[in-house]
């Protein structure tokens, strides 16, 4: 993608550190190098293409890109899925990296709420990754997104490191309150203060 077609989704990053960062969803294959030299570059596990193309054929709507204007460069990517698992809609989020450079200006809690409202759009109950115990960064960013550890995997990942199963669940409509009555109570607030709303 040029700069200038990345330009036009621009919006700010939603973090500190200025400049404004363009987001944009899955437009097809010549995407799919982007997504994989980023990921490929920073997380532990090793992917194979037909990894990355399970996710991004099947839920093209669920990877967003994110692209420095300034000269096109992808700097950051998430990827994600969604499905029946044990009689639930649940969304997936597989991967989700930014460069060095572009960290710590809210780049992936962007891409991560992005992906996550369209599952909240498709009907998902809840949000699942996994995470290394020892990645403080990732832990952080989705703690503060309203993830809770469910589960602790032992040895996990190829390398031997443990995994954190983190959970988001939505919150569901009260189905004996009426619409209206939520308004104006305290769990209306809560649900207004969500960032996927
Ligand atoms: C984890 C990662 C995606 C975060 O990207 P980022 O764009 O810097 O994240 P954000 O700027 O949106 O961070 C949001 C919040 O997450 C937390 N956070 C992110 N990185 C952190 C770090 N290294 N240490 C502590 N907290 C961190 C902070 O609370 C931060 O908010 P703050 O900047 O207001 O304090 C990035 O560090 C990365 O690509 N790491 C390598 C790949 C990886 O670990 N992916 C996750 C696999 S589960």
């Amino acid at each position: 993608m040029s700069a200038a077609e990345a330009t036009e989704r621009s919006e700010p990053s939603g973090g500190g550190g200025g400049g404004e960062i363009a987001y944009v969803s899955y437009g097809g294959e010549h995407h799919l190098p982007l997504v994989m030299s980023l990921v490929d570059e920073e997380l532990s596990e090793p992917y194979s293409i037909f990894t990355y193309r399970y996710f991004v054929y099947l839920w093209p709507q669920l990877t967003f890109l994110a692209f420095d204007p300034k000269d096109g460069k992808c700097v950051g990517t998430v990827v994600c899925k969604m499905g029946e698992h044990r009689g639930a809609f649940r969304g997936y989020i597989a991967m989700l990296v930014v460069l060095k450079p572009y960290r710590g200006r809210g780049i992936a809690t962007e891409l991560v709420t992005r992906s996550i409202r369209v599952m909240m759009e498709s009907g998902c109950e809840e949000v699942t990754l996994e995470a290394e115990v020892t990645n403080r960064g990732a832990l952080a960013l989705y703690g503060r997104l309203g993830f809770i550890r469910a589960k602790r995997l032992y040895r996990y990942y190829l390398n031997g490191v443990d995994a954190f199963r983190l959970k988001l669940l939505f919150p569901r409509p009260d189905p004996g309150m009426h619409p209206m009555m939520m308004l104006g109570n305290e769990r209306d607030d809560q649900h207004m203060d969500s960032p996927y709303l």
